[in-house]
């Protein structure tokens, strides 16, 4: 595969970040609203949810996108306050809008309550993590020419949450494959490749170990492939996958994964592009969907004002074509690319000095035909 494809991204041109299937936009939940305003959950998160998603917000109100916010709290900022980290308000406000932009959430590593991720993806029924990852001038990497998108199954696998001891020293966790969730993935990601212009999707697996379960996802993607004859299918074992990943990442177009899979293999090709600092993503359903970046709360560097919005601010992008209007989503990527290529106003991760908050006002100022100024370099 080469990246030029005839109708996305070059130097002059708006990154062409991809769309929600139109399948989907079409079945999305049409949601009343007073003054032409749609309703939308906004989740700001832990860590430095608040900064980024904060950031988000201006940046779509900058770009016209018309939204009545519904803020609503989760996570460990919603287990301090009303002690339980899903509050009813939360998922009463998802129930209304079925359209949310949030943070990251924070989940404890080996004990606390499970992740509320999952939970809110599986109780909404938000079968596919859409991640586009690609690079941008004016951000340092091994590579120049990544352009994929991961799509992940968002709710089964080890993700069931099915896990227990079996005897002192032996547990087990249940690894959940159905052919129903496996061939409803497998259509999205060929559903997404024709209306975006994408050749090919590639299954990852391991089904040379997992021959049942792993076996089972190959044979419905298999299946699904027919059904696309112009779209090329192949597949790869997960661990030759990452290797060719590193090597020679042009090679791939769209990936097709479960669920652990596609979160591991998120971060790695975040790591291709610059970080997980500018990697969007989406959780699509058919009656509704999350925008929220890759990364988790960073509490590294919570707090500190130098997070970089541009992973959440892509999201919202993507929210923004998701409500219908993608010449708002169009111009946010645009501006998001010329601010990335013009290397003045970088986050730390990207090796610049740049604060959170000048990185959303240099987007900002590109949105309203400004360039960013001196005082907003810093
Ligand atoms: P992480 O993504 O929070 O951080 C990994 C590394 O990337 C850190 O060095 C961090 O500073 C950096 N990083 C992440 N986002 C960045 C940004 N916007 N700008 C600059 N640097 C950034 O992953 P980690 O540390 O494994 O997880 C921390 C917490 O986040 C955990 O509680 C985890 O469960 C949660 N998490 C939540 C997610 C979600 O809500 N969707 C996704 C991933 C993790």
């Amino acid at each position: 595969m080469t990246t030029q494809i005839s109708g996305r991204g070059s130097a002059s041109a708006p990154p062409a970040w991809p769309t929600v299937p139109k399948e989907a936009a079409r079945r999305r939940r049409e949601v009343p609203a007073g003054e032409g305003l749609t309703p939308v959950t906004l989740i700001p998160g832990d860590g430095v949810g608040p900064e980024v998603i904060g950031a988000a917000v201006e940046v779509l109100e900058a770009a016209g996108v018309r939204i009545a916010w519904e803020r609503q709290e989760a996570g460990a900022v919603a287990l301090r306050k009303y002690k339980t980290p899903v509050p009813d308000e939360l998922i009463n406000s998802l129930k209304r809008t079925r359209i949310a932009l949030k943070g990251p959430l924070e989940t404890g590593v080996g004990q606390g309550y499970r992740s509320i991720n999952v939970h809110l993806r599986r109780t909404f029924n938000l079968y596919a993590n859409l991640r586009p990852t690609r690079n941008f001038e004016g951000v340092q990497t091994p590579f120049n020419n990544v352009d994929l998108v991961i799509v992940r199954e968002n709710t089964e696998d080890l993700y069931s949450g099915i896990e227990h001891q079996v005897a002192p020293g032996v547990v087990e966790s249940v690894k959940v494959i159905t052919a129903q969730a496996s061939r409803r993935i497998a259509r999205f990601a060929f559903e997404y490749a024709l209306h975006n212009g994408r050749k090919r999707v590639t299954a990852i697996h391991k089904a040379n170990i997992m021959k049942l379960s792993d076996g089972l996802f190959l044979k419905c993607a298999r299946q699904v492939a027919q059904s696309f004859p112009t779209i090329r299918y192949d597949e790869q074992i997960v661990d030759a996958a990452c290797m060719r990943l590193v090597t020679n990442p042009a090679a791939f177009d769209v990936l097709l994964l479960e669920n652990l899979y596609g979160d591991i293999i998120s971060d790695l090709c975040a790591g291709l592009v610059g970080g997980l600092g500018v990697v969007p993503g989406a959780n699509y359903g058919e009656h509704g969907a999350i925008f929220e970046a890759v990364h988790g709360t960073a509490p590294d560097i919570a707090g500190r004002n130098i997070a970089n919005p541009v992973a959440a601010i892509l999201s919202a992008a993507m929210l923004a074509d998701y409500l219908g209007d993608s010449i708002a989503g169009q111009r946010i990527r645009r501006a998001v690319g010329e601010v990335l290529r013009g290397g003045r106003v970088l986050t730390p991760d990207l090796g610049g000095k740049a604060t959170t908050a000048a990185v959303r006002d240099a987007i900002i100022a590109r949105l309203n035909g400004l360039t960013e100024t001196a005082q907003t370099s810093v």
